[in-house]
């Protein structure tokens, strides 16, 4: 059936399917495919990595130029009061709904450790290990996978991804593979505890009383994403994460030194400097949904690099495998008045999620479809 000569839009969406679930069934991902002898990759891409190229924010990975003026802003959690801090917290929320984040208290051992037993399960657990936790089954708590949307985006992007959902009930130990185990339940314990403290700052932010957030179960669900991005021989045909929006209430994100993160501000792409010892904060839709647009959930992306592999490991503070998960969110009836209407209509985490993932990163906020 292939005919190799046939370039109309339907055999163009043939092959890509074709070439999609080809490389899915290898079951091996991005890394896998840069190891495997037969293939090209190290060269040139495959092209269902490729941009498209009739979307000019994506098909430009421009930044500012090295020493430009724009920095997401870095909050220091050790200095000053909780109101002194929570100020700063609620600025950055607004104006840029990303920060940096040090004096945290999360040792840099533990840190590091994270960074290294990702390491250790995107390199070293056996292929056949790989192949068998190589799953899109939502319902699994444990799994990995090349590009969660690989069936649904646009373009395929150059990054492999283990999926542990940590909170409110965590998957049995051995469920978590023996590389990472230990760390990533300790990580996870930090993450409860720096996500306790983050959604009371907020809480106070937005006027409210301190518990006001963790009341409402903000931050009693966590997944861990662990990114693992590796060298690109064409970084600028691709890209190691599209640009989105997080679905959750907020992201932890853990990056290592290489840098490529960038989040939208003013119109333009700005580079997250990494920072030893810091991690990246961002408010994601929930939170914007709740908050009614006081807190903006920001639009980011990962560039590819010929630099690596980077590895980032992202917190999304959320509700899935819970019956948790069926509680209905609005905006917070504290925060409204005649001059301050609400936005968006009530859902349920389970059902925003489900529409997020139906969309995958396409670069179109799903927070848009609950406007009122
Ligand atoms: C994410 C994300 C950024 C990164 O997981 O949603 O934006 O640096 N990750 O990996
Ligand atoms: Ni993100």
């Amino acid at each position: 059936m292939v005919t190799g000569m046939d370039s109309s839009p339907a055999a163009t969406h043939f092959h890509r399917r074709a070439e999609l679930q080809a490389f899915d069934d290898t079951k091996a991902g991005v890394k896998g495919l840069l190891s495997d002898p037969s293939s090209t990759a190290t060269t040139a891409i495959p092209r269902i990595f490729h941009l498209p190229d009739d979307d000019p924010i994506d098909a430009v990975p421009t930044s500012l130029p090295a020493g430009g003026t724009l920095h997401v802003p870095v909050i220091d959690l050790g200095a000053g009061d909780a109101d002194a801090v929570a100020e700063q917290v609620g600025r950055a929320a607004r104006e840029w709904g990303f920060f940096q984040l040090v004096g945290h208290g999360v040792p840099a051992e533990v840190m590091e450790a994270m960074i290294s037993g990702v390491r250790r399960f995107h390199e070293d657990e056996t292929a056949e290990s790989k192949a068998a936790l190589y799953s899109r089954d939502p319902m699994r708590k444990v799994k990995w996978n090349c590009n969660f949307d690989l069936f649904q985006s646009r373009t395929a992007n150059w990054r492999d991804t283990l999926f542990c959902w940590m909170a409110p009930e965590p998957p049995m130990p051995e469920e978590i593979p023996s590389t990472c185990r230990e760390i990533m339940m300790l990580y996870s314990e930090h993450m409860t505890m720096l996500g306790g403290t983050l959604f009371e700052l907020l809480s106070r932010a937005l006027g409210l009383n301190p518990t006001y957030l963790k009341d409402m179960e903000c931050c009693r669900g966590h997944y861990l994403l662990s990114h693992y991005y590796p060298e690109c021989p064409q970084p600028d045909l691709t890209l190691g994460t599209s640009r989105h929006s997080d679905s959750g209430f907020l992201t932890i994100l853990l990056q290592d030194q290489l840098g490529g993160l960038q989040v939208m501000h003013d119109n333009q792409w700005v580079d997250v400097q990494p920072i030893p010892g810091a991690f990246v904060i961002n408010v994601a839709d929930l939170l914007q949904l709740i908050s009614n647009d006081e807190f903006i959930s920001v639009e980011h992306r990962v560039l590819a690099s010929n630099r690596g592999p980077r590895i980032s490991v992202a917190c999304f503070f959320t509700m899935f495998f819970s019956p948790l998960s069926t509680i209905m969110y609005g905006p917070i009836e504290e925060l409204l008045s005649e001059d301050n209407p609400p936005l968006y209509r009530k859902i349920m985490i389970k059902d925003y999620i489900s529409h997020y993932y139906s969309k995958g990163l396409s670069g179109k906020s799903a927070l848009a479809d609950f406007k009122l």
